[in-house]
């Protein structure tokens, strides 16, 4: 049996942010926030509302409007990095909360790759033969872990939920995946409480977000632009057979430049970095699900997704949209 993408939801919290809301706090503008970050608004969860209730909404929202069941999920994988707590899991939380009494359940942590490497886990799982019904998750709260002393990072994040079924069938519709990781950029972007260095370099154990956001900016580039061509091959199409890229929202000039390094046309992504912020582990689905509503997106159309963000790290799929 092959992997076969068959519905998606996404939420987001209802409190909206703009740009001004932040020029109490920090020294910054809109004007600055919008031409550096392409970002005009983002979403704040109500202090009540964590990961788990976010990955519940997108489940509502998934079941809504696809018309599926949900009763005989047999995994749920959650990719996050802010859970609601370490132990017990997001995952277990959801699997309770939708009452999937025969599900596995797993938290992944890859940051904004985080769901590109649960579709590619929930693959892995249904060619295995073991499962035939994965749920996956991309889900943040990133809000509670900012740093709102840093002015640099605190614009950027926003909350927000995707969620994603994939099914055993007979033609799937995962093309090709790719998959990295380059461990010695763990002190450009982290969050910790616990470890006094990484990489022999210190860092601060405030559990908020710290990043170097000119040195992940690069490597950003650099990596994805490399793996776009390679991602195309393994989905056995060229750059140029693909309707829609949607590379992690974090910073509309990333997209800019990954599509002038490449060629791709920039009118041909996704993005929810403009409205949504930098979600992390949801942006991906976001996106896709904008694109679906606006009526861009339509079925047997070609996409590369591809996710990176701290680890650093990074993994895609190309895909055939079939729902
Ligand atoms: N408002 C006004 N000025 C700001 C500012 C803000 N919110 N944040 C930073 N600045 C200033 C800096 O202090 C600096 O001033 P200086 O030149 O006087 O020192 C100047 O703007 C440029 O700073 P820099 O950090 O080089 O900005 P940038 O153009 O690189 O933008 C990011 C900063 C974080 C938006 C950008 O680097 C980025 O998006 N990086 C990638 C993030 C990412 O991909 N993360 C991985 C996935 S989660």
């Amino acid at each position: 049996m092959q992997a076969k993408i068959t519905a998606l939801g996404t939420y987001v919290p209802e409190r909206i942010i703009d740009n001004h809301y932040f020029e109490n706090i920090v020294e910054t503008n809109d004007e600055w926030i919008v031409s550096r970050t392409g970002i005009r608004t983002r979403h704040f969860a109500a202090e009540y509302e964590y990961t788990s209730h976010l990955c519940l909404g997108a489940a509502k929202n998934l079941v809504e409007e696809n018309n599926v069941m949900l009763d005989d999920v047999d995994f749920v994988i959650v990719a996050t990095v802010t859970p609601d707590q370490t132990m017990p899991s997001v995952s277990t939380q959801v699997q309770d909360k939708l009452g999937l009494r025969h599900a596995g359940a797993i938290d992944i942590s890859a940051a904004c790759a985080g769901f590109s490497y649960g579709l590619i886990l929930a693959q892995g799982l249904i060619a295995a033969g073991t499962h035939r019904k994965v749920l996956v998750f991309g889900a943040e709260t990133l809000t509670k872990f900012t740093n709102y002393e840093d002015r640099s990072s605190c614009i950027l994040f926003g909350d927000g939920a995707g969620a994603m079924l994939i099914e055993a069938a007979p033609k799937g519709n995962i093309l090709g995946a790719i998959t990295g990781s380059s461990g010695d950029g763990g002190k450009e972007l982290y969050m910790s409480n616990m470890r006094k260095q990484i990489n022999g370099q210190d860092i601060i154990t405030d559990n908020k977000i710290h990043q170097n956001g000119r040195a992940v900016f690069k490597w950003a580039v650099n990596t994805i632009t490399a793996q776009m061509p390679i991602l195309a091959e393994r989905s056995g199409l060229s750059l140029a057979d693909f309707d829609w890229f949607i590379p992690h929202s974090a910073n509309l000039r990333i997209i800019e430049a990954l599509c002038t390094q490449t060629g791709f046309p920039l009118e041909k992504t996704l993005e929810s970095i403009s409205i949504y912020g930098n979600t992390s582990s949801a942006s991906i689905p976001l996106a896709l699900h904008r694109g679906i509503r606006e009526g861009k997106v339509k079925k047997g159309d070609k996409i590369m997704l591809i996710g990176f963000g701290g680890g650093l790290v990074y993994a895609g799929i190309g895909l055939e949209w079939a729902v």
